[in-house]
Formats: structure tokens, C-alpha cells, sequence
């Protein structure tokens, strides 16, 4: 941590368009923290020129150059300590972390899902909605737990799916909401203002359900 800014290590695989959402909500003032580095798995992850376009630190772990899950762990683990961030953020990171991993940031690692868990954890959930045939499909941020995708939520958006949806504009609308509930949500932990009670999330003290944000 720099001086008294609130520090966030933002993990990217790929488009990154959630890592610009929140590189523009801290431009535009409605986010208080500093990214002290995007890192990805894949140099050819498209969102790291995001970040180099906003001036932000990048490095590269590259996942393929490590035999096992733990090692490479373990390396991420270093590199992102060496930036001493606050909070560690998924954005589109498409690799599952060991339990190690997720123990040592209890509490302080957070990750957007796109559909309403704790339906449609793991992948192709947009896909996965329209077969099972719901009528409200959406995003979720949690925070981390070492079981995929399960971990408590902090805040959720609905979107209605309607009949004319194929998985690309029910993601595209999914979207939308992730790029407000995510750089919302980050502001909420940087002020403080999250707290975690057993596998509920409570901000500023009160449930989540009885404040709209969660579906
Ligand atoms: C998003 O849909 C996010 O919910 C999921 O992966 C996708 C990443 O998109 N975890 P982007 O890289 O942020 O554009």
C-alpha cells in the first residue's frame, strides 16, 4: 500500500472489459482506490493494453510455463504480494486457484460471476439460463471461497431474459450490469463498509436482501 490509498491487484485472462469498467469509475471519481497492477495468465490477454493505456503496471505469470497448479500459485501469490494490494480482484481470470491460494486471501479476494448464483456456477452460464429456461438471468460479485464459485455475495443484478435472447444478448445485457455492480462493489470493501458473517455478506451492518441487492 502507497501512502493511504487503498491498493487493488486487479487478475485478468483475457478482454478485460470489467478491468475497464473500474480503470473508468476510478477516473471518473466514483472509486476510490489505485490499481497497482493488472496481471494475467496469457500475455496475449487483450485487456492487459487496457491497462497500459491507463498508465497501470502489468505482468505476466504465464500458466503454461508451470508444471503443477501449486507452483504457479505460489508465483502468483508472489508477484501479487509484491504489490501489497488491499484487495485482489477477478476480472475474467479463467483459472481455478487452490485452496492455498483463496486461504491466503481470505477475505480479500473478489470475483464477478455472470448469472445469479448460486445458480449457474462454472462456465457457459448464458447458454445454461436460456436451456433451463429462466426468466431472469444476471451477475454476481462474491467474494472467494475454495469452492468454485460459491462464496458470499455482495451484490447481484437481475436482467429479464426475453424470447427473442440468444446467449450473446443475454450476455451483452449481463454485462452492462457487471461493468456498475463490480466498480460499486469495490467501493463499498475500499470504504470499509463490507463485513462478513459466516457465508452472508452484510454492508454497513444490515442483509443484503433487505437492501435490494441481491436477487
Ligand atoms: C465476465 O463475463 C465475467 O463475469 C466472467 O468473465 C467475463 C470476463 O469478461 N468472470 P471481461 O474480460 O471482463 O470482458
Amino acid at each position: 500500500m502507497t501512502g493511504s490509498s487503498f491498493d487493488i491487484v486487479v487478475l485478468i485472462s483475457g478482454r478485460g472489459s470489467n478491468l475497464q469498467s473500474i480503470i473508468d469509475a476510478i477516473a471518473n471519481r466514483e472509486l476510490p482506490v489505485r490499481i497497482a497492477a493488472v496481471i494475467s495468465n496469457r500475455a496475449d490477454a487483450t485487456g492487459l493494453q487496457h491497462a497500459k493505456n491507463a498508465g497501470v503496471t502489468v505482468a505476466v505469470v504465464d500458466d503454461k510455463k508451470f508444471s503443477t497448479r501449486e507452483s504457479f500459485d505460489a508465483e502468483l501469490m508472489r508477484v501479487i504480494d509484491s504489490y501489497q494490494p488491499n484487495l485482489v480482484v477477478l476480472a475474467g481470470f479463467m483459472r481455478i486457484l487452490g485452496e492455498p491460494f483463496v486461504r491466503h486471501y481470505s477475505g480479500k479476494l473478489v470475483n464477478i460471476h455472470p448469472a445469479l448464483l448460486p445458480e449457474f456456477p462454472g462456465l457457459n452460464t448464458h447458454a445454461r439460463a436460456l436451456t433451463s429456461g429462466a426468466t431472469r438471468h444476471g451477475a454476481s460479485v462474491h467474494f472467494v471461497t475454495p469452492e468454485v464459485d460459491a462464496g458470499p455475495v455482495i451484490i447481484q443484478r437481475a436482467v429479464q431474459v426475453l424470447e427473442s435472447d440468444t446467449a450473446e444478448t443475454l450476455a451483452a445485457r449481463v454485462l452492462e450490469q457487471e461493468h456498475e455492480i463490480y466498480p460499486l462493489a469495490i467501493r463499498w470493501i475500499a470504504e470499509n463498509r463490507v463485513s462478513i458473517d459466516g457465508d452472508r455478506v452484510l454492508i454497513d451492518g444490515a442483509e443484503l436482501a433487505e437492501q435490494g441487492l441481491i436477487h
